[in-house]
């Protein structure tokens, strides 16, 4: 299975996707976009860009596939075993391709990888089915969420859990 799916540092890949973090400007506006299009805070606004500098407890990650940037989440350390995932969002204009389920399994695998066993996330109204078909569910978290309609989700990983999530979703998708 190592062979099919490589944690390594810089990020994680499955066959013709990639996620990693922005390493050039090109990356950066990427996300940016992704982020303007996609989200809104509480007011209607973007929210404020991202910082550039590398930070472990705030990892921005950009989704390759095949060549084009397709999607992009950061991911939050909350503690040693929890992480949480933020500003999930997939290019407007490559949406109902099966983008996000990876975008969402390889950020689960590259977490397990990196020791944590829990994620959070704050699901915006509308969003909770795609979150729930992959095994997220609610769940009671304090801390506040920006919208006011969002709904706290949960989901304990397991490493063997997310690459063979992956290998059903090529074999279903592929
Ligand atoms: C939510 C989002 C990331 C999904 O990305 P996507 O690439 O379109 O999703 P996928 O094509 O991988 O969909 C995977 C599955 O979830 C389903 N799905 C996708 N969006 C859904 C939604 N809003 N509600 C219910 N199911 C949904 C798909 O039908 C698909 O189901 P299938 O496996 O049975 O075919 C994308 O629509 C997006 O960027 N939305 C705007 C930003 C946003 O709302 N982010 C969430 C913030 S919490």
């Amino acid at each position: 299975m190592t062979d099919v799916i490589a944690p390594i540092a810089a990020g994680v890949s499955l066959m013709s996707h990639h996620l990693k973090p922005p390493a050039s400007a090109a990356d950066w506006a990427a996300v940016d976009r992704m982020q303007r299009q996609s989200l809104r805070t509480r007011t209607g606004s973007a929210y404020p860009v991202e910082a550039r500098h590398a930070d472990p407890a705030r990892q921005v990650l950009l989704l390759w596939y095949r060549g084009e940037r397709v999607g992009t989440l950061r991911m939050d350390r909350l503690d040693d075993s929890t992480v949480a995932f933020r500003r999930v969002c997939v290019d407007a204009s490559k949406r109902g391709a099966g983008h996000g389920a990876v975008l969402i399994q390889l950020a689960e695998a590259l977490a397990s990888a990196d020791g944590a066993d829990v994620v959070l996330l704050h699901a915006v109204a509308g969003s909770e089915g795609f979150y729930q078909k992959l095994g997220f569910h609610p769940v009671v978290w304090s801390e506040p969420s920006e919208h006011p309609t969002s709904v706290n989700l949960g989901k304990r990983l397991s490493p063997v859990a997310a690459v063979s999530q992956c290998l059903e979703y090529r074999r279903i998708h592929g």
